[in-house]
């Protein structure tokens, strides 16, 4: 007997777009199919959702506390209204970039991610050029890591987004990147603390090219800045930008 597989959909609007999808789809990958764009930090499309950067937050209509959620992990019910771009969104995007910023080296010009880096583009898109919490602001207080001979290790630009952490589980099956220590010291680290070079890294990449900010930078990415390469065709499935630099 012929057996009929059946696929059970969800219709819901985004932006006041109708879109049908099946279950198990989050906002986000909707709002993809509808080109509708949402900025995103510690999301990356091949891990499990992290929702611990807020940055993809929209508004549901109707929705618990108060509607504002996260896109990467909210799945879509039916009949469900988002909002991706509301002022309440936008506020809220704006507070959680302002945030990170207070606990963010700001050498934009300086740094080997400048042109390349998803904060500062996400800074530049919502007007947001230095943090509000100016009497909060600490000291730096991690030293930079230079001890691996391709990429350099920067505390104090990280986000704690994990994407580093996730790929160097996931691609490589090892787990050299952690959470060390609490509170304001907290920060991504090979295993207690230690440099890169004492860690079990193998050098492959991974974190360096998942990185969204200036924390991780590959060392000859700092002789060039990213509006002078191109993207080429390439074997090499870490760098992404291939072999033919514009220098
Ligand atoms: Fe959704 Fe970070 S991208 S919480």
């Amino acid at each position: 007997m012929e057996t009929k597989l059946k696929t059970a959909t969800i219709t819901m609007s985004i932006d006041s777009q109708q879109i049908t999808v099946p279950k198990g789809t989050t906002v986000l990958e909707a709002a993809s199919m509808l080109n509708i764009e949402i900025p995103t930090l510690c999301y990356l499309k091949e891990l499990a959702p992290d929702g611990s950067c807020r940055m993809c937050t929209i508004e549901v209509e109707g929705g618990r506390k108060g509607g504002l959620t996260t896109a990467c992990t909210a799945h879509c019910q039916e009949g469900m209204v988002v909002y991706t771009g509301s002022p309440r969104v936008n506020d809220s995007r704006r507070f959680v970039l302002d945030l990170l910023l207070s606990n963010h080296k700001l050498d934009c010009f300086s740094c080997g991610k400048n042109g390349d880096c998803k904060l500062q583009d996400y800074c530049l898109d919502y007007g947001i050029d230095d943090t509000s919490f100016t009497d909060g602001k600490r000291m730096p207080c991690h030293q930079e890591d230079t001890s691996n001979p391709f990429f350099d290790y920067d505390p104090e630009k990280c986000i704690m987004c994990r994407r580093c952490s996730k790929v160097c589980q996931l691609r490589q099956g090892r787990d050299v990147i952690s959470i060390a220590k609490r509170g304001f010291d907290t920060k991504m680290s090979p295993s207690y603390g230690a440099a890169f070079d004492q860690s079990l890294c193998e050098s492959c990449g991974n974190c360096v090219s998942a990185c969204p900010t200036g924390a991780l930078v590959s060392k000859d990415h700092k002789t060039y800045r990213e509006w002078e390469t191109k993207k080429i065709p390439t074997t090499c499935p870490h760098c992404g930008t291939g072999c033919q630099m514009n220098l």
